[in-house]
């Protein structure tokens, strides 16, 4: 598979599954923690970014702070959708169950992998994601989806009107999409965490 990656098989199989996706400067095992807080026995699949900026891993090159790599952001969404396609049956995951956990640069590639490939994650908490690709999905093709978005409203890097905007794509394409605004900058606080986990919880456990 494309991606050095952490997999952690769950002890609670109505727990989702998750695919992990770190910041900026972090690896496959930096929000392990973070998943077993919010969705304690989840099956983790934890890809390690494959792009070194200055010794700082990421999903994809950007040009400056804010300026992205338009043609790498693409081709690097259509790796990780293939890496979730295979890991997900190497595996034995339910992908129609598989929720993106996604922090900063890690939120940034879910949201394109949504945009460009509707349907390969059932749902994403997006933390702290911002509007990277002006990519909008047909209609209807999110209409499975579910998405989380925490933002802070101080946060130094996302542009103000970003969080909306990308919300307003995802709900286009139908998803059911929960916005929240934390009283935060880029950091997470423990609303970001309560939040991921109360909405975690209202995903419910699967029908058998
Ligand atoms: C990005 O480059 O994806 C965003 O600016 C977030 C970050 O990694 O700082």
């Amino acid at each position: 598979m494309t991606y050095q990656h952490h997999f952690e098989k769950g002890t609670d199989p109505s727990a989702p599954p998750l695919l992990l996706l770190h910041g900026t400067g972090g690896n496959e095992l930096d929000l392990v923690q973070l998943a077993q807080a919010i969705s304690p026995g989840s099956t983790i699949i934890s890809p390690r970014g494959d792009v070194n900026e200055n010794g700082n891993l990421r999903f994809f090159r950007r040009l400056s702070e804010g300026v992205f790599d338009l043609e790498d952001v693409k081709t690097r969404s259509t790796a990780l959708a293939e890496f979730i396609r295979e890991a997900t049956s190497q595996y034995g995951v339910d992908q129609k169950r598989l929720i993106a956990l996604g922090l900063s640069n890690g939120a940034n590639i879910a949201s394109t992998v949504l945009q460009l490939f509707p349907g390969v994650v059932a749902g994403a908490v997006l933390l702290r994601a911002m509007l990277v690709l002006n990519s909008h999905p047909p209609k209807g093709s999110l209409a499975a989806t579910k998405i989380l978005m925490s933002n802070g409203r101080a946060d130094p890097i996302i542009p103000a009107d970003h969080p909306p905007r990308l919300a307003a794509i995802f709900k286009e394409a139908g998803a059911a999409v929960t916005l929240r605004e934390q009283e935060a900058g880029h950091n997470l606080v423990a609303g970001d965490i309560q939040a991921a986990r109360e909405w975690l919880a209202s995903l419910g456990a699967p029908r058998s």
